[in-house]
């Protein structure tokens, strides 16, 4: 089975739209996301304007505020600072990774994280692992939804993530070993969680045989064809989060892309696979809509994040 991302976010999409129409049609604002690109990175292009087109399919008004790699860390914190007060501004992101020259932790916690739609900052990890509310991280979050619209169980299982980072590894690893909760009113209820959770990384001796041991493999590791057929056990579900360019020329732009999963031989031996392009980026885009209308609905509805 292929888990096809690329449908199920449409499939978000739609919700998302006639929800924002039904509180249009209120005669309520729009909800409003703004994204912060420092420089001109060419994949962080390409994901803002992916974000950007996104949010207008279902009716998310999008400001993007972008600077020159020479910005300072204070200027952009200052940036920051104003977003975190604008009231227009229902949530808002800093693409990653930023320039060298700004500390990117120094960043993410000035971001309030009652904005923080991305669910990158210290505080909505933090609060994350308290089971506490928080806005769930967009990229573990749209796995959960891919996971649960596939109805694939994780209570009682064993999942493998492979990747120790704070954007995925890390939160997924904590969403799925929690007891099934609610993070957010109305939208993010699950029934995901309860895993028996393994985390691997570059140090970690014997991957191939705790592999194999996993009735999921979740993988973002940014190293392409990591995950191999032998390391796969019949029937075991296998996410690929990597989303890495390969040099092509025959291709027009020049370069393809390619996840972290060996695809064609592991394919036939997993019960359920998510391909790259078109797995899990759609559903870390969808979440992240998802995620700036959940703000927008607490304040409507006055279940602010961070209320308890
Ligand atoms: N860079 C790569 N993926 C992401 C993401 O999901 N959010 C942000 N802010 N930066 C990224």
């Amino acid at each position: 089975m292929i888990l096809d991302g690329k449908m199920v976010a449409q499939e978000e999409r739609k919700k998302l739209c006639t929800l924002i129409t039904s509180y249009q049609e209120m005669g309520l604002r729009a909800p409003k996301l703004a994204i912060v690109l420092v420089g001109h990175n060419p994949a962080s292009e390409t994901y803002v304007s992916n974000k950007m087109k996104a949010c207008h399919e279902v009716g998310i008004e999008v400001d993007k505020l972008a600077f020159e790699e020479d910005i300072t860390e204070q200027e952009l914190l200052n940036v920051i600072h104003q977003l975190n007060t604008d009231s227009s501004v229902d949530g808002f992101i800093v693409q990653l990774p930023l320039p060298e020259h700004i500390r990117e932790s120094m960043v993410l916690t000035e971001i309030d994280y009652r904005k923080d739609v991305d669910g990158l900052t210290p505080m909505s990890m933090g609060r994350s692992i308290q089971g506490l509310r928080a806005i769930p991280s967009a990229t573990p979050a749209g796995i959960r939804t891919l996971l649960e619209y596939y109805h694939i169980q994780t209570a009682g299982k064993h999942v493998v993530v492979i990747g120790r980072s704070n954007i995925v590894g890390k939160p997924m690893a904590i969403m799925l070993m929690q007891r099934p909760y609610l993070s957010l009113p109305s939208m993010s209820a699950s029934t995901l969680g309860d895993a028996t959770v393994t985390v691997c990384h570059s140090k970690t001796d014997h991957l191939e045989a705790i592999c194999r041991t996993a009735d999921i493999i979740i993988v973002a590791a940014g190293c392409p064809g990591l995950v191999k057929a032998n390391m796969v056990q019949p029937g075991a579900t296998v996410i690929d989060v990597g989303i890495n360019r390969i040099e092509d020329p025959s291709t027009p732009r020049g370069y393809r892309l390619v996840g972290d999963v060996d695809f064609e031989h592991v394919a036939p031996i997993a019960g359920a696979i998510s391909p790259v392009p078109g797995g899990v980026g759609p559903m870390t885009i969808v979440s992240l809509l998802k995620n700036v209308v959940v703000v927008y609905g607490g304040k409507l509805l006055g279940a602010k994040v961070g209320e308890e």
